[in-house]
């Protein structure tokens, strides 16, 4: 059975691809992932505050309408002034490099366009086969335009890709108002792949204590749906790799994602719920199923189930949101 792909431009030899995670933040544990068949990993996230040495760098838009810098600033973690992160990442990319077969793509995780972008450079001399750019950004300010908003995933990416001759892709979220027009200004930009989609930190009061936490759910296959509808409008509509991801839990979801028109996809809620051996498991059941219908390569089934060939994807949608409203019985 033929299970490699092609993720932007990596070979893979198979769809799975650990996410950005702990699972991938300490050397053993991405020697357990490869050893149980995962066919690259994403790092943990070096974020764009962990490489300032000058936190004033960041970006205005963070600190637009906070009256109090100090006070902004002190809602960070830990917000590094040594760049002792930054140097230690580079390390272990290195070591990662020199030991494991893999591909290991680099997160590289920010909001503006400060000094932080030169680190790209940095990643790609320590070996990353990849980088990944996670712009996580909750617009808060009521003055500021949602074109401003894309902007700044537009200009961040442009300052990355201007860095390095790596592939870099863009986990995006699912909250712009045009999802695909904004793919499409990134691919514009030059992303070489798309991750479909980030999950976001969830936001929960804890009644005790009368505050607000920020949580992290973990995902299962019934928070697939927004990947597979994005994968299936945009497969063939971007000169770009699609990443499914959030809520990848088993065989059946790899089988959906790459169906709907993704070249991969990302797991880590369901590895972290049963073990690296969970990549193992649901290989094994790939295999049997793509057997047991007679299928001899991923490359067959992309795209099989995508919106490629509706002539009007948005009448397509509506008529089956319709359909769906209209057709239902209690
Ligand atoms: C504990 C935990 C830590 C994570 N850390 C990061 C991170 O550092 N950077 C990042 O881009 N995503 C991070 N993510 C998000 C995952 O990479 C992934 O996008 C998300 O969990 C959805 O995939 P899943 O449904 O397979 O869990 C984290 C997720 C979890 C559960």
């Amino acid at each position: 059975m033929d299970l490699t792909t092609t993720y932007m431009g990596l070979k893979l030899k198979n769809p799975i691809i650990v996410g950005a995670s702990p699972l991938t933040a300490s050397f053993e544990s991405i020697k357990k992932l490869e050893a149980n068949g995962a066919s690259a990993v994403v790092l943990h996230s070096i974020f764009e505050e962990q490489i300032n040495h000058e936190t004033k760098e960041l970006d205005h838009f963070l600190f637009k309408g906070s009256e109090s810098y100090a006070e902004a600033i002190g809602y960070f973690p830990e917000v590094s002034l040594s760049n002792i992160e930054s140097e230690s990442y580079l390390e272990e990319i290195k070591n990662l490099k020199a030991n494991i077969s893999i591909p290991i793509i680099a997160s590289l995780n920010g909001v503006s366009t400060g000094g932080w972008i030169n680190y790209a450079k940095k990643l790609e001399s320590a070996g990353v086969d990849a980088i990944e750019l996670n712009i996580t950004y909750i617009p808060t300010d009521i003055d500021t335009d949602a074109r401003d908003i894309e902007a700044l995933y537009v200009d961040a990416l442009k300052a990355v890709k201007a860095n390095v001759s790596i592939p870099v892709g863009v986990k995006m979220n699912a909250y712009f108002s045009a999802p695909a027009q904004m793919a499409k200004k990134l691919v514009d930009a030059g992303a070489n792949g798309l991750v479909l989609f980030d999950r976001p930190v969830h936001v929960d009061i804890n009644l005790e204590n009368l505050n607000s936490i920020q949580i992290i759910n973990k995902s299962s296959s019934k928070d697939l749906s927004e990947t597979l509808r994005w994968s299936a409008i945009l497969y063939k509509k971007l000169n770009t790799s699609l990443c499914a991801s959030t809520g990848v839990s088993t065989h059946e979801d790899i089988l959906k994602a790459i169906m709907s028109g993704a070249d991969a996809v990302q797991m880590v809620s369901a590895i972290l719920q049963n073990g690296e051996s969970h990549i193992q498991t649901v290989l094994q059941n790939l295999v049997a199923w793509m057997e047991e219908k007679e299928y001899i390569s991923i490359e067959q089934m992309k795209g099989s189930i995508s919106l490629h060939h509706t002539s009007n994807p948005a009448a397509y949608q509506r008529a089956n949101y319709m359909r769906i409203l209209t057709d239902y019985r209690f």
